[in-house]
């Protein structure tokens, strides 16, 4: 059965870009519940432990260089079916793929500079939700 909890992160890119408020009203508009939320900033050795299973791939470096470039929004999502709702509301990978109307085909800059994180299943939903936040700082 599919779970009704995702993870999600506004990256740096869309941070500095004053995107937050505009990312936040598609997330609510899609019928999502915002459990926990922070505006935070990964170190190096952070952003390469939440992305440790792309450590082996040839953007691994320009991937954790980016993610601690600057501050991020953590966010635990509420909805029914929320992993894959959440996908299909961000788009694909590189924004040049995504489909019209999502987060990354309104927002992203390039298939690095992508605005927008979302979990890939139930069990990484988990996963990056305990990396982030307490049981205390979630509603
Ligand atoms: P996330 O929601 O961030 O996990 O993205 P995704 O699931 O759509 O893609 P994936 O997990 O395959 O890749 C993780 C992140 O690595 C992407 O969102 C990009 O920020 C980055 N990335 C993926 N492919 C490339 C690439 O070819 N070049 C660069 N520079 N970054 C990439
Ligand atoms: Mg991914």
């Amino acid at each position: 059965m599919a779970g009704n909890r995702t993870f999600t992160m506004i990256k740096p890119d869309a941070v500095k870009a004053g995107h937050i408020g505009a990312i936040l009203a598609k997330i609510n508009e899609a019928g999502f519940r915002i459990v926990a939320m922070k505006l935070t900033k990964l170190s190096e050795e952070k952003a390469g432990a939440f992305y440790d299973v792309h450590r082996e791939r040839p953007f691994f470096g320009e991937l954790v260089e980016f993610m601690s470039s600057g501050p991020i929004v953590a966010a635990i999502l509420e909805k029914d079916n929320a992993v894959e709702d959440f996908r299909t509301l961000i788009g694909a990978t590189n924004p040049a793929d995504a489909a019209e109307g999502t987060i990354r085909a309104l927002y992203a800059k390039s298939v690095g500079e992508n605005a927008v994180h979302g979990s890939d299943s139930d069990e990484n939903a988990m996963i990056e939700s305990n990396f982030h936040f307490s049981e205390v700082e979630r509603f």
